[in-house]
């Protein structure tokens, strides 16, 4: 997969790309790739912003600017991309999206920054509007973080143990469930013990009490 970043901050996602995970997509065949909006900006003094029309706080980002980076990037046919803009107002991101954006071959995240997009941009320029939850952030890249990291650890070879995905909360093997509770050594502390059930040996059982639980959380959500 070519996964591409679009935003005035690259340098936000060092510590992202530096991650295991993401070394290990790069490793396998993916590519994270970053354009910066002010690289290709058609306007003078790196500007890629305005004041809104029909007034009120903060600044635009510019239609005219985000699609001279597209087109540096890409050129006049984008069709092969899936082009997404990150905005509190779009569609929530959650297990499925993920799932639905790690079958792509080719993925564009547009981050925003100041008071938002240009409505153009969301209408004309990018397939999909995207939010990682309701709340307002000060820009697209930690969304695009979030949206990077729970798309590329589907991928194969992004994770070490390759079982690790596919039995996790809300995956298909659990029924879009939460996952069960985990428990490791020292069996008990401060007195606090670990399900008896797990110390067994009996794996038809621990499968059993694990769906179980994973049904339970389900139903408390
Ligand atoms: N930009 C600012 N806030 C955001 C959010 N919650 N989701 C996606 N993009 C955003």
């Amino acid at each position: 997969m070519i996964f591409d970043v679009f935003t005035l901050f690259p340098e936000h996602f060092e510590w992202f790309a530096g991650q295991r995970h993401v070394r290990n997509a790069g490793e396998h065949g993916s590519e994270l790739r970053f354009f910066n909006y002010r690289d290709t900006t058609p306007l003078g003094a790196g500007q890629v912003d305005d004041s809104p029309y029909g007034g009120g706080a903060g600044m635009v980002m510019r239609v005219d600017v985000v699609d001279a980076s597209l087109e540096a990037a890409y050129g006049p046919d984008r069709d092969g991309v899936r082009k997404l803009a990150l905005t509190p107002g779009g569609r929530r991101f959650d297990e499925g999206l993920a799932s639905e954006l790690a079958r792509e071959s080719h993925l564009a995240l547009l981050c925003g920054r100041y008071e938002g997009f240009d409505e153009r941009i969301v209408a004309h320029l990018a397939d999909d509007a995207v939010s990682i939850g309701p709340y307002v952030l000060s820009g697209g890249e930690l969304p695009a973080m979030v949206v990077a990291d729970a798309v590329l650890r589907k991928l194969p070879g992004s994770l070490g143990d390759s079982e690790s995905a596919l039995e996790e909360s809300f995956s298909e093997a659990l029924g879009g469930a939460p996952e069960y509770p985990h428990y490791t050594r020292p069996p008990t502390y401060r007195g606090w013990g670990v399900p008896e059930i797990l110390l067994s040996g009996d794996h038809a059982k621990v499968r059993e009490w694990r769906l179980e639980r994973s049904r339970e959380r389900a139903a408390r959500t």
